[in-house]
C-alpha cells in the first residue's frame, strides 16, 4: 500500500481494513463513475435539489483524493451529460457554479497530489467563463504525472462517437486519403485517446443504466452498482467496489485460464 494512502486512513477503521485487503498489483487502471442520486438525497431532506449537488462535491473531493492515493491511473466522473441541458436553468447554472468553485478551491490539492485534470465532452457548448476556468485548470495541471482525473461535461457517448467520426472524415478529406480503420485507430479519435478503457464502472443510487456514458470504452468494464446516493458515497465504498472487482474473472469473451473447453466445468457459457 502506498504510504500516502496508509497515512490518510484511521488505524482500525473499516476503510483501513478494506484497504489492507486490496491487491495493489491488480488495481483497475481506470475507474469510471456515474454519480447519481443528488436530487433524491436533497428531496429526502426536504431541501432544494441543488443542495444535493452541493453535498455531492464532498464526495467528488473524497473520491478524487482517494483514487490518487490508491494509485489509480485514471478516474472519470460523469458530472453533466448532454441530456442534462434539459434541466431547469437554475439547476444548470448551479451545477456550473459548483464546478467553477470546485476547481478554484481544489486546484492546490490537485497539484499537491500530482493529479492531472482533463475535461471530456463538448466543451464548446459550455459558457465562455466556464470554458476559461476549465482551460486554466487543465493548463495548470498539465505537467502532473499521477492520477488523470477526467470530468465528463456536456458529455454523451453517442455524441463522442459522432465527433470522432466527424474528425476522422474531415481529416481524411483534407489529406485525400482515409486511414486504414481498426479499433485502436478509431479509439485514437475519442475524447479518451491514449487512455486505458475503464476496468470498473460504478453507478450510485441503485439505477442500472449506462445513461450514454463512455459507450465505446466500457465494452468490457466490470459494473458495480450501489444503492448509496452520490452525496453519501465515500472512499469506503470505492474500496468495496475495487475488492469486488478483484474477485471477478475477466474473460473478454474468451475462456477462463485453463478452460480449454475439453473438461467442461470451466468452459465459458456466456460472453
Ligand atoms: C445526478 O444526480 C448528478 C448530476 C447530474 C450531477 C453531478 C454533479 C456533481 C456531484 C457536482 C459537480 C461535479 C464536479 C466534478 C465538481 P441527479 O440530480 O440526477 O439525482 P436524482 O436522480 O436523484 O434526481
Amino acid at each position: 500500500m502506498r504510504p500516502e494512502l496508509r497515512d490518510s486512513l484511521t488505524p482500525g477503521s473499516e476503510a483501513a481494513a478494506l484497504a489492507e485487503a486490496i491487491d495493489f498489483a491488480r488495481l483497475p487502471r481506470h475507474v469510471a463513475i456515474i454519480m447519481d442520486g443528488n436530487g433524491r438525497w436533497a428531496q429526502r431532506r426536504r431541501l432544494p435539489r441543488v443542495q444535493g449537488h452541493r453535498a455531492g462535491i464532498a464526495s467528488v473531493r473524497d473520491v478524487v483524493e482517494s483514487s490518487a492515493r490508491l494509485g489509480l491511473q485514471v478516474l472519470t466522473l460523469y458530472a453533466f451529460s448532454i441530456e442534462n441541458w434539459k434541466r431547469p436553468r437554475l439547476e444548470v447554472e448551479t451545477l456550473m457554479r459548483l464546478l467553477r468553485e470546485y476547481l478554484r478551491r481544489e486546484l492546490r490539492t490537485l497539484l499537491d497530489n500530482d493529479i492531472r485534470f482533463q475535461v471530456i465532452g463538448r466543451i464548446r457548448e459550455l459558457s465562455a467563463p466556464v470554458q476559461r476556468e476549465l482551460e486554466a485548470g487543465m493548463e495548470a495541471t498539465a505537467g502532473c504525472k499521477g492520477l488523470l482525473f477526467n470530468i465528463a461535461l456536456s458529455y454523451g457517448g453517442r455524441a463522442e462517437i459522432v465527433d470522432a467520426c466527424d474528425r476522422l472524415v474531415r481529416e481524411a478529406l483534407a489529406r485525400g486519403t482515409a486511414p486504414a480503420l481498426d479499433e485502436a485507430t478509431f479509439a485514437g479519435y475519442l475524447y479518451t485517446a491514449g487512455q486505458p478503457d475503464p476496468d470498473l464502472l460504478i453507478r450510485t443510487s441503485g439505477e442500472m443504466r449506462l445513461s450514454n456514458f463512455l459507450l465505446w470504452q466500457v465494452a468490457y468494464a466490470e459494473m458495480w452498482m450501489t444503492d448509496t446516493l452520490w452525496p453519501d458515497f465515500r472512499h469506503v465504498e470505492l474500496f468495496r467496489a475495487i475488492l469486488d472487482y478483484q474477485k471477478r474473472e475477466r474473460r473478454y469473451g474468451g475462456l477462463a485460464p485453463g478452460g480449454d473447453g475439453a473438461t467442461g466445468p470451466r468452459r465459458v457459457q456466456s460472453l
